[in-house]
């Protein structure tokens, strides 16, 4: 296992469209084992494969809930309903915190690290952090869509 080094907005490959993984190797196993790793030491609840700088359709999330670590290939959010503004900020945008609108409760199909396609259904925080992740694969960042935004200075 290895932390990567994450990619801070400005740098051009969080703008890219991801590509998707067409087989899934053990070399994407081991990226997925890495991102996880990066996020923890990060203490963030998610982090997608542009952000330490692949520019590939792959996820990983944890936000602490009975899920645990949650690991998404090639991601397709196929169920979007409701909607609900929050409080978001990302691991390539430090101190900055912002206000988003997103749809409540989403369901997801993704592939596993086994190559299985799976369903998941989320809401709350896990649907938000599913589509902020989703939306890295796609170029977007929280930043380009949030309705307010606010620095914060480093905490103690
Ligand atoms: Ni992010």
């Amino acid at each position: 296992m290895a932390i990567l080094e994450i990619k801070k907005a400005g740098d051009p490959v969080l703008k890219q469209v991801a590509v998707p993984v067409e087989r899934l190797t053990k070399w994407h196993r081991q990226l997925l084992d890495d991102m996880a790793e990066t996020m923890y030491a990060a203490n963030g609840v998610g982090l997608a494969a542009p952000q330490v700088g692949r520019s590939l359709r792959i996820v990983v999330i944890d936000v602490e809930d009975a899920n645990g670590l949650i690991e998404l290939v090639n991601p397709i959010i196929t169920m979007r309903d409701g909607s609900e503004v929050g409080s978001e900020g990302c691991l390539s945008v430090p101190q900055v915190y912002g206000d988003v609108e997103r749809a409540a409760r989403v369901t997801v199909e993704y592939t596993d690290r086994r190559s299985r396609r799976r369903t998941l259904t989320a809401e709350g925080l896990l649907a938000r952090c599913i589509q902020h992740e989703c939306d890295h694969l796609d170029g977007r960042l929280f930043i380009d869509i949030a309705v307010s935004l606010r620095k914060e200075e480093a905490k103690e």
